[in-house]
């Protein structure tokens, strides 16, 4: 497969090293096995066979019904075995970590580029995986000529959605079967709507807008709304609960289309979790007749965490089998986490969630060197219904 896309917000970590000095050994050089001594080269260029022979996640979720899946870089997926291999080992669902947002498929206007995309949807259709899209409407991931445009005004806006919509929808016809169609919504904060391109543009209709458009152009499709920050037990997330239930209550009672909601489950270890409240909002939710799934989980640690990779290790665990049991016996049956290993995680390239002073997240189910961590037990353990 020909390398057709770079996000322009990510860029691949080489094997174990730190993403502090991440920027200067990609300047180096080919930004991929600069780093990380002889032992590890050879053992990362061994895994992908050792893994493939591996029972995954994917398998070991299916087993009980649930749809385990992660957040896939086109870009690593063409160059990066290790990387192929660890989701065709572990994924049975794909999510397109940059490939199906509005800047990725439509950097100018009126020119689609589909590519990246389409290397994701081939892949998963090769192997008999699914792949669920993310994100249509989003505040970030905008190109400059769709803010520009959005700011023209109510019609034109509508046009450029429109447009959108009409394309994407139908390029992944039969393909896709599940959006994000809005993501993000409710300000960080928790009190309001977030204030975005599209809010300015078209008022807080905006939403009722993309998922009637949504529906209108592919009634088959599982309409997803997707947020953030309001798991965990802390006064803004707690605030973001009432707006989005709010916002859940005012969309159905207009009847706008709409399946479930998306919990992205991007954690803080620093945030306290208490499984019984969250537990009754999504009982709230479901009582809505919405399906939840989790869409984005991984976790930061702090500063405070202990130093000590193992017992590290352990906290991210425990916060994930709390976390993804509370939300299957809360009636989630896809479980995605953003990315597999920590080596390629967006809490290692994104400067306003990195940890820097060359400490790394260990947020996800498998390591730098892509080896299984106590996180990967314990969602498997969560799959297995044990505690
Ligand atoms: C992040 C990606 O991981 C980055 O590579 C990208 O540059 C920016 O977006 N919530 C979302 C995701 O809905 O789309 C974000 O993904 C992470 C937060």
């Amino acid at each position: 497969m020909p390398e057709v896309f770079l996000n322009p917000n990510f860029s691949p970590r080489p094997w174990g090293a730190p993403a502090l000095a991440r920027r200067g050994l990609l300047l180096a050089g080919s930004g991929l096995v600069l780093a990380g001594g002889r032992r590890a080269q050879a053992q990362d260029q061994r895994l992908p066979e050792a893994m493939r022979a591996m029972t995954g996640l994917g398998e070991v979720a299916r087993a009980r019904g649930i749809s385990f899946g992660a957040a896939m870089l086109t870009q690593l997926l063409q160059r990066d075995p290790a990387y192929e291999a660890a989701f065709a080992t572990e994924a049975a669902v794909i999510v397109p970590e940059w490939e199906g947002k509005f800047a990725a498929l439509q950097p100018e206007e009126g020119r689609f580029d589909t590519a990246p995309l389409d290397a994701q949807l081939h892949w998963a259709q090769q192997r008999g995986r699914t792949l669920r899209g993310h994100a249509l409407i989003w505040h970030e991931s905008l190109p400059g000529w769709a803010e520009r445009a959005l700011a023209e005004g109510r019609d034109r806006a509508l046009g450029v959605m429109a447009a959108h919509f009409d394309r994407v929808l139908n390029h992944a016809r039969g393909q896709i079967r599940d959006w994000d169609v809005v993501n993000e919504p409710i300000a960080t904060a928790g009190d309001r709507l977030r204030d975005t391109p599209w809010l300015r543009a078209l008022g807080p209709d905006y939403i009722d807008i993309a998922l009637r458009m949504a529906r209108e152009r592919d009634p088959t499709l599982r309409l997803v709304l997707n947020e953030y920050g309001f798991e965990e037990e802390v006064p803004e997330a707690l605030l973001k609960r009432q707006q989005l239930l709010a916002l859940l209550r005012g969309l159905l009672e207009r009847k706008v289309p709409l399946d479930a909601l998306g919990i992205q489950g991007h954690l803080h270890l620093s945030r306290p979790f208490n499984a019984a409240s969250f537990a009754g909002f999504l009982a709230e939710v479901r009582a809505l007749g919405l399906q939840v799934l989790v869409t984005e989980l991984d976790i930061r640690e702090t500063w405070d965490a202990p130093q000590e990779i193992a017992a590290r290790d352990a906290l991210v665990a425990e916060r994930t089998y709390a976390f993804v049991s509370t939300a299957l016996e809360g009636g989630a049956r896809t479980v995605l986490s953003w990315g597999l290993s920590d080596r390629n995680s967006w809490l290692a390239s994104t400067p306003a969630v990195a940890m820097g002073q060359g400490r790394v997240h260990r947020g996800l189910p498998l390591d730098d060197h892509g080896q299984r961590k106590p996180m990967w037990q314990a969602l498997a353990r969560a799959f297995r219904g044990g505690s």
